[in-house]
């Protein structure tokens, strides 16, 4: 840290996979924390107060709590998203009109700076729902006249993460593993340690005001590959069965009618048939370090049991991990 800071940070999504992570550095450097957090009294956010963390009570859609939540902070770190639609939590809603209500928050508290999470191949005219959300947040976060920075990670991985867990799950509890189509789409799986660092260096870096960084791990893996790397840190050999994305698709859609949370779901498949790598990753520029390989640093999948390994490819999740 190349400054001490004074006034708490806001971090909406605290309670989150990234948000739990990135609190936890934050108050390792000693830096004062508030939490936007919805339920006060669940575990994750019991959590965060028991390390000192000020729980400010509000939701995303609420611009009212979102208000006094930036009162008196020195910056917001704006996580808060969702990958999944259910109900009347849309892309629309959450991850694109609650960026502008952030905005509108940090605007009317005056707080200048805005670190805002985005995703690799956010564009505001995406054909894929879910990055086209992210992608008009981080429109209207470069229109704002704040002094934001936006990240841009590819799929993140590390303790508590969905993307890795659910697949383990899957090749755990299923003797053959299903591949969207050819398997080849590569990804560049970013550890959620380099995700933090890059957020942390840029708190206090004014440099980096103004920029839009891509973070990408430390080279792209097939879906094929990622897989793989699974069955081989879990001890297992699977067969793999290759289908068509319209296959998945309907057996996706059909899955998301009878589970509460399934597996996979149609928006999410559709993000498997697209590459997601970094070609200019900021990674190691702004962390000082190689970022950490998925390969070999993926050990916390050996601690899903086979219980909650069937029940996440039943639809009923996986456990909460924080
Ligand atoms: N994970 C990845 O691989 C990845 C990759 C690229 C970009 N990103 C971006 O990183 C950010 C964080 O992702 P994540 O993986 O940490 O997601 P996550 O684990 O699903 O956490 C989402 C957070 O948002 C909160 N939230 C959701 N709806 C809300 C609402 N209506 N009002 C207030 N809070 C609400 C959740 O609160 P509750 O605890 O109350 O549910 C939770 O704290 C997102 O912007 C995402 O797009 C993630």
């Amino acid at each position: 840290m190349s400054k001490r800071i004074g006034e708490p940070i806001l971090v909406t999504g605290a309670t989150g996979f990234v948000g739990h992570h990135l609190v936890h550095w934050l108050r390792k450097s000693e830096i004062p924390v508030r939490a936007l957090v919805r339920q006060p009294s669940s575990p994750a956010a019991q959590k965060l107060a028991a390390t000192g963390v000020e729980l400010a009570i509000g939701q995303i859609g609420d611009p009212a709590s979102l208000a006094r939540a930036a009162q008196g902070v020195g910056a917001i770190i704006h996580l808060v998203a969702i990958i999944r639609q259910r109900g009347k939590a849309t892309y629309a809603e959450v991850n694109y009109r609650g960026t502008l209500n952030v905005i509108e928050a940090a605007q009317s508290a005056r707080v200048r700076r805005l670190l805002h999470m985005s995703a690799l191949g956010a564009n505001p005219s995406s054909p894929y729902p879910y990055l086209r959300s992210k992608g008009l947040a981080a429109e209207a976060v470069r229109q704002s006249g704040l002094a934001y920075t936006i990240f841009r990670p590819s799929v993140i991985f590390g303790e508590g993460d969905e993307f890795v867990r659910l697949l383990a799950a899957v090749v755990k509890a299923l003797p053959i593993v299903p591949i969207v189509s050819s398997g080849e789409n590569r990804l560049q799986p970013i550890w959620i340690g380099d995700v933090v660092a890059a957020i942390g260096h840029c708190l206090t870096d004014e440099a980096t005001i103004g920029q839009s960084y891509d973070l990408g791990g430390p080279f792209p893996l097939s879906y094929e590959q990622i897989v793989d790397t699974i069955s081989e840190t879990l001890g297992v050999h699977r067969r793999k069965l290759h289908l068509s994305l319209p296959l998945m698709q309907t057996i996706a859609q059909i899955l998301d009618r009878l589970l509460s949370a399934p597996p996979v779901t149609p928006g999410l498949l559709s993000l498997l048939e697209i590459e997601n790598v970094a070609s200019r990753s900021a990674t190691h520029d702004l962390t000082g370090r190689v970022p950490l390989s998925l390969p070999g640093n993926i050990d916390y999948v050996k601690q899903i049991t086979w219980w909650e390994a069937f029940r996440a490819v039943a639809g009923f999740g996986l456990p909460k991990w924080n």
